[in-house]
């Protein structure tokens, strides 16, 4: 606990999203491989994850593998996907003592069967958690978001006439609220197609530090400023 912040005080937003970025340089910095850079990301990821819910966020999102990802090496894209085994296989049990609901957002091709397998097994697993819900945004694109989601409301023959942007949201991957805060490590200033539709009144920080060192008390500094925004959501200042 970082004794220069003052806890009581604290706005916690809802849901905080995170485009995980940085691994790669984290590791060439340290003479290590981007697969190392990708494992000290994935063990980061889990411990913040659990911090980011006990500090009361109730939805985290992270963005893990963008459809465009899968351009990378063979061998890249091969060890991220062993990840994503792996965080079934070691996790789930993590996952469900401490109650949080995994969920996934993103497109199903190209994605290796078993990946796609364990992907609903976790999702299936944990889908009566009640202790928060981390999103594992993976394969996933913003705008294919978009498109997928008109698709299905074509096909379901909803009444397009009186569509309201809260209707629209629920044919999105997931029904989750608007994101409040998002986060993109590593000092690059982009969205890159994450989460376009959520992130519409997002508050945004650009921390320089790289992935794999976005500790707990790097999110609770986070905290700390997204305290001192103000969100006004459009409407004009004091009216
Ligand atoms: C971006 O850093 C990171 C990724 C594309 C992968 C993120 C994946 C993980 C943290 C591990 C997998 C997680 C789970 C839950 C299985 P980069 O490689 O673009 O870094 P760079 O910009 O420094 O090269």
């Amino acid at each position: 606990m970082n004794p220069d912040i003052d806890f009581a005080t604290l706005k916690i937003p809802r849901h905080v999203a995170i485009i995980v970025d940085g691994n790669g340089r984290w590791a060439k910095e340290r003479g290590l491989t981007r697969m190392q850079g990708h494992d000290a990301g994935f063990d980061n990821l889990k411990a913040l994850a659990k911090h980011m819910l006990k500090r009361g966020v109730q939805v985290a999102s992270f963005y893990v593998f963008s459809t465009e990802n899968f351009k990378r090496s063979v061998e890249e894209v091969g060890h991220l996907m062993d990840l994503f085994v792996m965080l079934y296989k070691h996790n789930l049990r993590d996952f469900m003592e401490n109650n949080i609901k995994v969920v996934f957002s993103g497109r199903d091709e190209p994605l290796p069967a078993k990946v796609m397998q364990v992907r609903d097994e976790l999702a299936e697993q944990t889908k009566n958690n009640t202790g928060g819900i981390v999103n594992f945004c993976l394969n996933y694109g913003g705008r294919a978001e978009i498109v997928d989601a008109v698709k299905k409301l074509a096909a379901s023959g909803a009444d397009i006439e009186n569509l309201t942007e809260e209707q629209f949201g629920k044919y999105l991957y997931q029904d989750l609220p608007d994101v409040d805060f998002m986060i993109r490590t590593s000092g690059e200033l982009r969205l890159s197609n994450f989460l376009l539709w959520q992130n519409s009144y997002a508050e945004f920080y650009f921390p320089e530090t790289k992935f794999p060192d976005f500790h707990e008390d790097d999110f609770d500094r986070a905290l700390v400023e997204y305290t001192r925004r103000d969100r006004r959501f459009g409407a004009i200042k004091n009216a």
